[in-house]
């Protein structure tokens, strides 16, 4: 049975964020510790910008195909991968995460998109969706860990890019071969590694096993990165305690919640402040995505912030439903004033 360790949380976000160098990503600087974790169908460009301006220190991409960038239509892929490979000024450092089955592929995707800005690429080798394990890629990769280290010397010889993984603690219960690809990765030339306390088959059920996480930290002796449970700001420095890695990775947390980077918790913040911000997020995805898009991949974002808003069913229900922009941004500043009314 694995040691769980003790989740006392503890009030000192303070040392958690911003540091001369928390870390290094090859030659990058990385200036705090708390880091926005991949997230797919979250991740966009306004969402790491936000992330970053509220304190992440490094934000990832969610994960991009790298069949789709080497087979797609060149430049980038199909139009929705080409729009993942966009990034603003504001939002560096970025690790961009590929996913893919074979060396080849991954080598080719990366070397296409190595010059767009990014300050490492990331290799997804935790994904257990089946439209990602189930063709070979993401966790399915972890039972082979002589494919990772291969994969890893090929990456590093073609690059001039750190490059990183994420990883899980094995495929199931029965394989927890953690320290063994995380050896392979750090003996290959990976400049960090990411860890999400699960198996695959674990999926999101059950805790994080922290004490893994931190005999990856003290197996290897490149920068590790810690992945699970942090939903409040306490959490932050008892997984930082209970693993001494080099940074946590925020994810679930973070969604209708970039305050969390700043160590704040945001039911403590008055709803005008949070309503300015979601409609300030609102009006970046209409101008990333368009009007259309914009709009409705906001919704999950903004399911994320009314989750904790206090506002009745009804009014979060016809926002959730509303397909015009304008009249949402009104409803927010009407409920704002309602807000700073009461
Ligand atoms: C909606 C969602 C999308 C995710 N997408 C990715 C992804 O693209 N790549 C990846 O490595 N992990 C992905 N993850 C896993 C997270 O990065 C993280 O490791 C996991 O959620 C545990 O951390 P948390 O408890 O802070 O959420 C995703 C998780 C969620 C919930």
């Amino acid at each position: 049975m694995p040691l769980m360790v003790e989740r006392e949380q503890t009030n000192t976000v303070a040392s958690a964020g911003a540091t001369s160098c928390a870390f290094r990503l090859g030659s990058t600087s990385i200036d705090g510790k708390l880091v926005l974790a991949p997230l797919s169908g979250y991740n966009d460009q306004p969402f790491r910008r936000i992330c970053r301006r509220f304190g992440a220190s490094l934000v990832y991409t969610g994960l991009i195909s790298a069949k789709s960038i080497v087979y797609g239509p060149p430049p980038f892929g199909n139009p929705r991968t080409a729009e993942m490979l966009q990034f603003h000024p504001d939002e560096m450092p970025v690790a961009c995460q590929l996913f893919g089955d074979e060396a080849g592929v991954i080598v080719d995707a990366a070397r296409k998109v190595a010059s767009l800005g990014m300050a490492s690429i990331d290799v997804n080798l935790g994904c257990a969706k089946p439209k990602v394990a189930g063709s070979g890629a993401g966790a399915s990769l972890l039972r082979d860990p002589a494919g990772i280290a291969d994969l890893f010397a090929r990456l590093t010889r073609a690059l001039s890019l750190p490059v990183s993984g994420k990883i899980r603690l094995g495929w199931d219960d029965a394989s927890r071969n953690y320290l063994e690809v995380a050896r392979a990765l750090a003996d290959h030339g990976a400049a960090l590694i990411a860890v999400h306390g699960r198996t695959a088959v674990q999926g999101y059920r059950g805790e994080a096993d922290w004490e893994a996480i931190a005999e990856v930290k003290r197996s290897v002796s490149i920068p590790v990165l810690a992945s699970g449970d942090i939903k409040q700001p306490g959490d932050i420095q008892a997984l930082l305690n209970a693993t001494d890695c080099d940074g946590v990775m925020i994810g679930r947390g973070a969604i209708g919640n970039p305050w969390i980077f700043a160590g704040r918790h945001r039911e403590e913040i008055p709803w005008h402040e949070r309503a300015s911000l979601v409609q300030e997020h609102l009006r970046m995805m209409v101008a990333f995505h368009g009007p259309v898009h914009g709009l409705h991949r906001f919704r999950k974002h903004l399911r994320g912030y009314l989750s904790a808003s206090g506002l009745p069913k009804g009014e979060r229900h016809r926002m959730m439903h509303c397909d015009d922009v304008e009249v949402l941004v009104g409803w927010l500043d009407e409920t704002d004033a309602a807000a700073a009314d009461a």
